[in-house]
């Protein structure tokens, strides 16, 4: 693990297994602490291999998710949770099956719903009685999306329904068999909502993410790349492997 500079910021590079050990012992740690824990997730490829390293936690060490609380940062719209396609599923098929999460208390976006602006009002209350997300985890999108916040998504921006963006559908293209098949539309928490957490931690993977990596962290902050706006946040740590990072191993 090596702390580099992008930028003002301190970040840490290394390879996916430290990376991901990292993280994880800091979710451990929380985990461990005996208090409830409001966790904010992300799916994507990103956190593939840390939701790994939990699970592995959970089942050799003890790791208990009992008193987790977890709120994802988005959901397609139109997409039902019985399809593997949805964040829903998603979440449950590669870390809430695998852990003792009590399913009262995992929150994903809706993807159905009657009033966009009463089911988003209703995502950021459940957050507010739950007392706040503690930690939350991002990835990036190459727009410099977070969750799917993209661009011209300012730093006041709340839970709320979004247009996806070209670039964002087509990265989805693949696992929905074809451009046409992606949704156009999506429930994302804000940029604001994401600021209020009290610990961020975004990890970025792969070459494809280094060129936005670097734009955010130096880059003019603004809503052309909503990730800038993390650095106005006093707690968030960057997590990039090596290839992201642009160093080499
Ligand atoms: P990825 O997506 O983890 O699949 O690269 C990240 C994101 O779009 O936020």
């Amino acid at each position: 693990m090596n702390l580099v500079n992008i930028g003002e910021k301190r970040v840490f590079v290394a390879d996916c297994d430290d990376l991901c050990s990292q993280v994880a012992d800091e979710v451990e740690a929380l985990l461990r602490g005996g208090e409830e824990v409001v966790l904010g997730l992300a799916t994507g490829s990103t956190p593939l291999p840390l939701y790994a390293e939990l699970i592995r936690r959970h089942r050799e060490e003890g790791l208990s998710f009992a008193k987790v609380t977890s709120f994802n940062l988005d959901e397609y719209e139109g997409i039902g949770r019985d399809n593997y396609r949805s964040y829903w599923a998603e979440m449950w098929e590669n870390l809430f099956s695998h852990v003792d999460i009590d399913p009262e208390k995992v929150h994903v976006p809706p993807s159905h719903f009657e009033n966009a602006e009463v089911a988003a009002a209703e995502y950021e209350a459940r957050i507010r009685e739950a007392g706040g997300i503690d930690w939350q985890l991002l990835g990036i999108g190459r727009d410099g999306h977070v969750g799917f916040n993209e661009p011209g998504s300012d730093g006041e921006t709340r839970t709320r329904r979004v247009d996806l963006a070209d670039e964002t559908r087509e990265d989805a293209a693949p696992t929905f068999g074809g451009l046409e098949y992606v949704p156009t539309h999506a429930m994302t928490m804000g940029v604001g909502t994401i600021l209020e957490a009290n610990r961020i931690v975004l990890i970025a993977r792969g070459a494809g993410k280094k060129e936005i990596v670097v734009e955010a962290l130096t880059g003019d902050v603004g809503p052309h790349v909503p990730a800038s706006y993390l650095r106005g946040h006093q707690n968030v740590g960057w997590f990039l492997d090596y290839a992201a990072a642009g160093i080499d191993a």
